[in-house]
């Protein structure tokens, strides 16, 4: 027999990507390269902080616009490269999601693409986004003839085809303005990406994913959830708290400012204390500048008290979302956390025992030359969004029409058309 020839990889070229962490804290840009089989390898990186957002929102352009330029700007002299348009992340405008179904009638034959066509033109005439916008409309689950759990339905015999799409939305006002601060800097947006939803790319395993698992995000400003399960993602919430509310608390309870508070947890804080924090005293400096001012002394274990009572509402919260999103039962065992919060020393441990679960802290991954700075919990989004970006994650309500040619505006096109529509 002729031995076989290696097949020619579909698309061959190498492609760019450029993505954007827009974040309550800081401002996160990464340039990768794609190649048709390989993972992405990232050729450079950028960061500045930012206060131009709250709660993830942007509430002033000109300092969003100045981090995300400056941002970029690191990143593309890098990389040798200057970047058009970005993949960017959203964790604001209170982020939901639903369930829509779809069906088409099959009458016993075989599905072919044309089926698959109408089956999607059917979802995306079900899905009623009610004022928001729709950020991904993803299809999460086949069924044929009631029967779950076939991955991909092309060639089965079937009466019925359907399908469940899980349609992830967020308040429009958020997602424009968004999308006006980085035009701001001179680039285009590709496409918004869910913080949540990136980052369980960059985190999770396939098998957790099959298994049952949520992804807690603690941002600076929110905190955002993704629940998979059947390796699927099935549902997405977001809370209006984070890490930045530690740091309040911190500040107001030693009546210190918050550099200080965020250095001194970053240093000594945690969420569970150990007998020798009951002994171990810092100092913490004054908010007056004031050098007659005497620093305040206090042991770990009080500024770890205040840390753990923001946590618990933190987490009561969050088993609340857990709950509202279904995730209970056997298969509900397993939690990830990622975010700059999940940099707190013994948050896993703490989680594990306020939400009784079994929980590890998530860590960027796929990705090649990724650098030691931005492995961390805090770029779990950053390091997703080129994920997200590689896999053309396939999209009911931003898919566009059959392109005219190839590499067209795609995604970006009719996401963008729809945010400006809805101007
Ligand atoms: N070692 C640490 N211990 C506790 N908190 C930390 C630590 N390191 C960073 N943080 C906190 O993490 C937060 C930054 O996290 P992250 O970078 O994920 O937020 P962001 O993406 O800017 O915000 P968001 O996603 O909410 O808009 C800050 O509030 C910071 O204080
Ligand atoms: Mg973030």
């Amino acid at each position: 027999m002729a031995p076989k020839l290696p097949l020619v990889p579909k698309g061959g070229a190498e492609r760019t990507i450029a993505v954007l962490d827009v974040g309550t804290s800081k401002v996160a840009a990464l340039i990768a390269i794609v190649g048709p089989d390989g993972e992405p390898r990232v050729i450079g990186t950028g960061g500045k902080p930012c206060d131009g957002l709250s709660r993830g929102l942007v509430t002033d352009f000109g300092r969003t616009e100045t981090a995300i330029r400056g941002a970029m700007d690191l990143a593309e002299r890098a990389a040798g490269v200057q970047v058009e348009y970005v993949h960017a992340s959203i964790s604001a405008g209170n982020l939901a999601s639903l369930v829509v179904p779809a069906e088409v009638d099959i009458a016993g034959a075989s599905i072919t693409a044309a089926d698959m066509a109408a089956l999607r033109a059917d979802g995306r005439a079900r899905i009623d986004p009610l004022g928001r916008t729709v950020v991904h409309a993803q299809p999460a689950l086949y069924v044929i003839d009631g029967q779950p759990g076939v991955a991909s339905p092309l060639g089965f015999h079937a009466d019925r085809l359907g399908m469940e799409i899980h349609v992830v939305t967020a308040d429009t006002p958020p997602l424009k303005n968004l999308d006006r601060a980085i035009k701001l800097a001179h680039i285009g947006l590709r496409s918004l990406v869910a913080s949540p939803l990136a980052a369980s790319l960059s985190c999770l395993e396939a098998e957790e994913r099959q298994l049952g698992v949520a992804l807690i995000e603690i941002g600076a400003g929110v905190t955002t959830i993704a629940v998979h399960s059947f390796g699927m993602l099935v549902g997405v919430a977001a809370i209006p708290m984070g890490a930045n509310d530690i740091t309040k608390d911190v500040a107001a309870a030693f009546a210190t400012r918050r550099s200080h508070a965020e250095a001194l947890i970053a240093r000594d804080g945690a969420a569970i204390a150990s007998a020798r924090d009951n002994h171990e005293a810092v100092e913490i400096p004054p908010m007056t500048e004031d050098s007659m001012a005497e620093p305040l002394r206090v042991t770990k274990a009080q500024i770890i008290s205040v840390i753990r009572t923001r946590l618990d509402l933190l987490f009561r919260e969050v088993a609340l979302h857990l709950d509202k999103l279904g995730f209970a039962g056997p298969q509900a065992r397993q939690l990830v956390l990622t975010g700059g919060g999940a940099d707190l020393r013994a948050i896993a441990e703490f989680a594990a025992g306020a939400l009784n679960r079994n929980v590890r802290i998530g860590r960027p991954r796929g990705l090649t030359a990724l650098p030691s700075s931005q492995s961390g919990p805090a770029f779990a989004t950053l390091a997703g969004l080129v994920l997200f970006a590689a896999a053309e994650v396939p999209d009911i309500w931003h898919a566009a029409p059959p392109p005219k040619n190839a590499g067209g505006g795609g995604r970006i096109a009719t996401m963008i058309e729809k945010l400006r529509g809805s101007l």
